[in-house]
């Protein structure tokens, strides 16, 4: 157990140096990377590790996609910020082209993903008071327990990690949390006549890739068009091919009130969501009540219709089923004694490690490094393995064998 894993010195000199000079917010597994392409990235020594983690599902597509790419060197020539106070050329064809993509009215640009989940809390309150009818300062908006929307200060109010939370506060009220993957306690709180929305992951990614029983997503969304509460669903991990739709809520034909978009959304390149409703909530903010100097610069848009043509044009959807289901397969057929649940769907997967050793997960990621394959254990137990959805049956083999390898060295 505790395999020490020496460094080679080129590593070891990147690592120390963000050691010292980084603020410690994270606990990178300790590999240095310099290159990617497609389904691998390269560190500093050259060598070739499988990314089975795609930045959190930011990297969909593959690293360095060209087509994506060339995109984004070509707008990058040409212009990249205009801030809103003007017009340009790419945000409006964007604007025509995501929206007519998913099927909504409108959409409201900004950069990351907790951004993305700001702008729809605002939206969200913004409709309560001004459609709804809610009282000024009163409505409340449903989340559920062990949710990951990000880390902004409003975002941890009602988180339940006490990681994400403690020492942070005080906390921004307006937030109801209840179990997540329960109607009941849904229909419950939507007895409240001040609840203005249902803010909801269709799969918990963070939380270790919590899918809910088939229906909830549906059911959800019937209770909440009965109550007159907005269904927000936060497909910022879950959306754009992952699951093997083109959003995680497809699988059960819902389609959100408000849609939150992110990471993917530039394959990678850069920080770019979106926030997606109609008319009936998008034009109660009106100039000057929300926005974000890079929310929608030119370069962003342009990377962004790529990065949406490419999942479409390559098929990544219907890749993502199929590489998926085998995935799992494989990994019930490796009969390991040290996984004890295995889930997910299409490309967004976990395993949860039974071990006496709590670190065994940390651990079984450094034998995995060691192998060839790069994943990062959440919330202790669980190990995501969620690699770019343009991985072949060949490479999900492979994959499969280093995975094998590096659950027997475990002991
Ligand atoms: C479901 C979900 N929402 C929101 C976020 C926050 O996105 P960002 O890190 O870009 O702010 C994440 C990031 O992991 C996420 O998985």
């Amino acid at each position: 157990m505790n395999p020490v894993i020496a460094m080679p010195e080129k590593s070891l000199h990147y690592l120390e140096l963000e050691e010292k000079y980084s603020a410690h917010n994270y606990h990178p597994l300790p590999v240095v990377l310099s290159k990617g392409k497609g389904v691998y990235v390269w560190d500093v020594e050259g060598k070739r590790y499988f990314d089975f983690l795609s930045g959190y599902s930011a990297v969909n597509q593959g690293h360095c996609h060209p087509v994506i790419l060339e995109a984004f060197l070509e707008q990058a020539r040409q212009l990249t910020l205009t801030s809103r106070a003007f017009y340009s050329d790419q945000l409006g064809e964007y604007t025509k082209y995501i929206t007519d993509y998913f099927g909504y009215d409108k959409v409201l640009p900004m950069n990351t993903g907790a951004e993305g989940v700001e702008t729809a809390i605002k939206l969200c309150r913004k409709w309560a008071y001004k459609v709804k009818g809610i009282e000024e300062g009163k409505a409340v908006i449903i989340a559920c327990e062990g949710n990951f929307h990000g880390r902004t200060t409003t975002i941890i109010s009602f988180s339940s990690d006490p990681s994400a939370r403690k020492d942070f506060g005080p906390y921004t009220p307006g937030f109801k949390t209840i179990p997540y993957d329960d109607l009941e306690a849904l229909a419950a709180a939507l007895a409240d006549k001040n609840v203005a929305g249902f803010l909801v992951e269709p799969i918990q990614g963070e939380a270790g890739v919590r899918v809910p029983a088939e229906g909830y997503l549906a059911k959800a969304k019937a209770l909440c068009l009965e109550a007159g509460v907005l269904f927000i669903a936060d497909e910022i991990q879950t959306g754009l091919a992952r699951t093997g739709r083109m959003l995680a809520c497809d699988h059960e034909q819902v389609r959100p009130d408000i849609l939150i978009l992110g990471k993917a959304l530039s394959a990678g390149m850069m920080p770019v969501s979106a926030v997606l409703a109609d008319d009936e909530i998008m034009l109660t903010i009106q100039p000057g009540e929300h926005g974000s100097t890079y929310g929608g610069n030119p370069l962003a848009c342009k990377v962004a219709v790529s990065a949406l043509q490419v999942l479409k044009d390559e098929k990544m959807t219907e890749n993502a089923a199929l590489r998926g289901e085998q995935l799992r397969k494989g990994l019930a057929g490796l009969h390991s004694k040290h996984i004890s649940l295995i889930r997910g769907k299409g490309l967004l997967n976990a395993i949860v490690i039974h071990h006496p050793d709590p670190e065994a997960a940390w651990e079984l990621c450094l034998l995995l490094k060691e192998n060839g394959l790069l994943a990062k254990p959440t919330h202790g137990d669980k190990i995501r393995f969620a690699p770019p959805l343009l991985i072949t049956e060949q490479e999900i083999n492979e994959a499969v064998e280093i995975i094998g390898k590096s659950l027997e060295a475990l002991g």
